[in-house]
């Protein structure tokens, strides 16, 4: 059952959301839209030197919790669940955003190419950063009352439609974490959770290292349009977990 005592924490009745990679890019610009419609938010700070979440601080002062966090390390991860649960023991929202390309993966790398140690750091940030961050505050989503895990993913990660003849690492990693995202969604539906697995289309990040301007259309679209769906979560609801684009159109496994 949904636990008030974080209530008692001299905190306001504001849902709880942590988003993990929230310096720049979708992490933050979700972190912005969720600040702006009355949540409390924890955000995952990889990049000490960004100054962006620094900014949004100043403007939302306690309702943003900057935690430090790299979810390639289970210590950091560790340390960052342990700050947030001296904060509150409820999370409505668990946003699973941070991940990375790769530096192999900026081409369609022929076979030739693959570079197995790099694809296990990719492996490593993007399937198992997920997990990591997900076992350490599984509790928290449980003791909610929204009980909601958003594991951003992509359209690489579906088997369906691939059509890339390279990028190993990252589709490999995305498709893991879809399958992560079942058996998750699996073994929390019946005590009220819910995983929604989201594409969140072609944005102008950061994913290269600079700002990708070619891409279809900035972040803050892409964060809005999440927020709807995360809105809608209850018509996603049912015995398996969908995976959908950021404008709720479903995608094949
Ligand atoms: N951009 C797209 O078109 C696109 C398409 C489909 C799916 N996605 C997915 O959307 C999500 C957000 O990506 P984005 O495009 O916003 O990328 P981004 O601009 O690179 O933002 C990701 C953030 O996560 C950080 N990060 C990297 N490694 C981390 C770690 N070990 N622990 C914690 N944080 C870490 C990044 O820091 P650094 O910059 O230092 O790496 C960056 O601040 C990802 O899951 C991505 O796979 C993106």
């Amino acid at each position: 059952m949904y636990n008030n005592n974080h209530r008692q924490r001299g905190f306001s009745m504001k849902k709880n959301a942590f988003v993990t990679g929230a310096d720049r890019g979708l992490g933050y610009s979700l972190t912005e839209v969720l600040l702006e419609n009355d949540y409390r938010v924890f955000a995952g700070r990889y990049m000490k030197d960004w100054p962006w979440l620094d900014r949004l601080k100043e403007k939302h002062g306690d309702d943003l919790y900057l935690v430090d966090l790299d979810i390639s390390d289970t210590a950091s991860v560790k340390r960052a669940a342990e700050s947030i649960k001296i904060e509150t023991d409820s999370l409505d929202l668990l946003i699973n955003n941070a991940a990375i390309v790769g530096p192999e993966e900026n081409n369609l790398a022929i076979f030739e190419d693959v570079d197995i140690d790099k694809i296990l750091r990719v492996y490593n940030v993007n399937t198992l950063g997920a997990l990591r961050v997900t076992h350490a505050l599984i509790d928290l989503v449980l003791n909610s009352r929204d009980k909601l895990i958003v594991n951003i993913s992509s359209e690489a990660g579906s088997i369906a439609r691939c059509w890339r003849t390279g990028e190993y690492g990252y589709c490999m990693s995305k498709a893991a974490l879809n399958m992560q995202s079942a058996i998750l969604h699996n073994s929390i539906r019946e005590k009220g959770g819910q995983v929604l697995v989201v594409h969140p289309g072609w944005m102008q990040t950061y994913m290269q290292g600079v700002r990708n301007d070619k891409a279809d259309f900035p972040p803050e679209k892409s964060a809005s349009d999440i927020y709807k769906l995360i809105q809608r979560k209850d018509e996603f609801k049912g015995d398996k977990p969908v995976f959908i684009d950021h404008l709720g159109n479903l995608w094949p496994w």
